[in-house]
């Protein structure tokens, strides 16, 4: 049952992020600000802070419905964000190394015939940028003494996942209280208890994905989350090798409004304090300079707003920082190695390891040895989440091969595995600008507190992939993020253009059309 206070509180959060803000302005008398505080500020209508995809979408939007004047601003010397590649190993034909994508890497649900298309996939398509599909029926699996073929345990997830997705829509339906998704499973039947090529499978199913254990994932919104992006759009997955970089597209997305050396993007700037209220935003960076705009919005990681990177004036309202103290920001460690010879099935792409005392130890091998990936390239990758990717960022480059390499050794007990020729794994926890990878539905967030994770708190708004309530976690949630708030934005500064023009009197604020 819902509490009548639940009730108006999701009423008030509403409010918050749907009422046209300019009328709350009128009755809120302006703040007694320093006259000159903004004074020495560059002067802008929008500030948008991050230039990954929600950042740049963001702009695109504002750039469509004719607002020209912004700034966006980001600490890396890059645009894409979280889509992040380096150099890795070597070509054989000598001709340098590999480009490899350390961020996001595949578009997730591509679209049908007739039903809508992942707006990233479009993208990918319009820049021709290399991809293939990944084929999860092309995998081999392992235990701690070689080649073990527990495959049919992928058709029993597979059956309780179908009771299970199904449950999920009826608690949906009738509004019961969200669960986590181990009891979810454990209530359609599948059980891993001590069994470790089961939670092998379970973490391929889940963990893969979610960057969280099922008993850190709520049940109910994470199987809309999966829906949301593979039924709506479609099962397929795209991985993007393209030697360009998947951030291809975002920079070629920026420069349809962008000029080269546009002075309205800062990149190598570090946001250190957002002065919010609402009659403006205050950015201030951490060389001395600062922005002052009309609105500002902000698209920085949920692990950045969780490890107080960023200082607000106010501190946010309570109310949002319950929902990001709140929401799950998981890590995902993709660990790379490049070989003299493919010593591994040279046409299989995965190979699933059971480590006999650890869930989620290496579990999953991923060959780029292949035709459409990196073909003759001997390049293999293993990925862990969470905890392990934890453990391991606080471990040398040594300790960690020495590791990856034990069980490779036990998976191909019959080969004399060589040393790699190149090893590398970035520390996504580690990195200031993000705090981690992405954002997963923890088991007991409801939809209004989601809610409030985008609401705007006066002229400061909210974007980026941990807003969409649909596809939270993926590209096409930063991008459908940054889309809307844009067009939000303009929306309101469209009204207060008219009520300027209708009294006919002078405005603080200069809107460039
Ligand atoms: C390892 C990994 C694997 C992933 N795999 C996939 C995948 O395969 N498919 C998929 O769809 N999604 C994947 N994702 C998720 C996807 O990358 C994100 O959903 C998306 O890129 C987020 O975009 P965003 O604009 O919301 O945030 P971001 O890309 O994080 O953009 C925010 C920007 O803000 C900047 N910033 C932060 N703090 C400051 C500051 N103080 N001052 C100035 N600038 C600042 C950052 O530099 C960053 O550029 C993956 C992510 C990671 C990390
Ligand atoms: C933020 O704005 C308030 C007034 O609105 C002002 O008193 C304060 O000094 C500002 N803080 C910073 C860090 O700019
Ligand atoms: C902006 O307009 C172009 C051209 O119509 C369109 O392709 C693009 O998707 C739009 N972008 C956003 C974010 O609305
Ligand atoms: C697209 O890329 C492929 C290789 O990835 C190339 O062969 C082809 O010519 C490209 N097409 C266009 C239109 O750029
Ligand atoms: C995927 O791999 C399986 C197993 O190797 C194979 O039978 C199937 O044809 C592959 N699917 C596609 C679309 O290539
Ligand atoms: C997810 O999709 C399945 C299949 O269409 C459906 O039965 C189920 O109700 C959906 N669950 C949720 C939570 O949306
Ligand atoms: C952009 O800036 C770089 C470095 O400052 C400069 O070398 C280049 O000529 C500039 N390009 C244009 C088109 O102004
Ligand atoms: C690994 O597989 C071998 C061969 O089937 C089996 O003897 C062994 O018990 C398995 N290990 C575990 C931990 O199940
Ligand atoms: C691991 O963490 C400890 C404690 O924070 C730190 O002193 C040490 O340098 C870290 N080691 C590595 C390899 O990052
Ligand atoms: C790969 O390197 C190992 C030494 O680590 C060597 O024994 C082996 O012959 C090499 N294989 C090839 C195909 O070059």
């Amino acid at each position: 049952m819902r509490s009548p206070f639940e009730f108006f509180y999701a009423l008030f959060l509403l409010s918050l992020a749907l009422l046209p803000l300019p009328s709350l302005a009128s009755v809120i008398p302006p703040n007694s600000r320093a006259p000159d505080q903004r004074a020495q500020c560059r002067k802008t209508t929008v500030a948008i802070l991050g230039a990954g995809v929600a950042g740049i979408t963001a702009a695109q939007s504002l750039s469509n419905q004719s607002i020209h004047d912004f700034v966006i601003i980001d600490r890396n010397d890059y645009i894409g964000g979280r889509i992040a590649h380096t150099t890795f190993g070597s070509k054989p034909d000598g001709s340098g190394p590999y480009t490899i994508e350390v961020g996001a890497n595949w578009v997730e649900g591509l679209g049908s015939e007739g039903g809508p298309e992942n707006p990233i996939w479009t993208l990918v398509k319009k820049y021709n940028l290399s991809n293939a599909a990944s084929n999860y029926s092309s995998i081999l699996t392992y235990n701690e003494t070689g080649a073990v073929d527990f495959t049919k345990l992928f058709d029993e997830f597979e059956d309780a996942y179908a009771v299970t997705e199904k449950e999920a829509g009826r608690y949906l339906r009738e509004k019961l209280p969200d669960i986590s998704m181990r009891a979810g499973f454990s209530l359609s039947g599948w059980k891993t208890k001590k069994d470790m090529k089961k939670q092998a499978v379970e973490w391929w199913e889940w963990d893969w994905e979610t960057a969280h254990r099922p008993d850190e994932s709520a049940f109910v919104f994470g199987i809309s989350g999966y829906n949301s992006t593979f039924y709506r759009f479609s099962e397929e997955n795209m991985y993007v090798s393209d030697q360009r970089g998947f951030n291809a597209f975002v920079i070629g997305e920026a420069s349809t409004f962008l000029k080269p050396n546009d002075s309205r993007l800062l990149l190598n700037t570090v946001v250190e304090s957002i002065n919010y209220s609402n009659d403006g935003v205050v950015v201030h960076n951490e060389d001395g300079s600062c922005v002052s705009a009309e609105y500002a919005i902000c698209t920085f990681s949920l692990g950045v707003l969780q490890n107080d990177a960023v200082a607000f004036t106010p501190p946010l309202p309570t109310w949002k920082q319950t929902v990001i103290e709140s929401f799950h920001f998981g890590t995902y460690t993709k660990i790379f190695l490049q070989f003299n010879t493919t010593f591994w099935d040279p046409s299989t792409q995965f190979f699933l390891y059971a480590d006999p005392k650890k869930r989620g130890y290496y579990p999953v091998w991923q060959s780029l040895s292949l035709p459409g990936f990196l073909p003759d390239s001997n390049i293999i990758f293993t990925t862990v989440v969470g905890e392990e990717s934890h453990r391991i960022e606080n471990q040398s480059n040594e300790e960690t091969q020495a590791e990856v390499m034990e069980v490779l050794r036990r998976m191909f007990p019959e080969i004399n595995v060589p040393e790699p020729l190149a090893f590398m794994y970035p520390r996504w926890g580690l990195e200031p600008w993000s705090h981690g990878s992405y954002s997963n539905w923890a088991t007991g967030v409801t939809l209004e507190m989601h809610h409030s994770l985008r609401a705007n708190v006066d002229r400061l708004w909210f974007a980026g992939e941990a807003c969409s309530k649909e596809y939270f976690g993926y590209l096409h949630g930063a991008w459908f993020e940054g889309k809307d708030v844009g067009e939000r934005i303009a929306a309101l500064l469209a009204k207060e253009r008219v009520s300027v023009d209708r009294k006919g009197s002078q405005t603080t604020w200069r809107i460039d059309r």
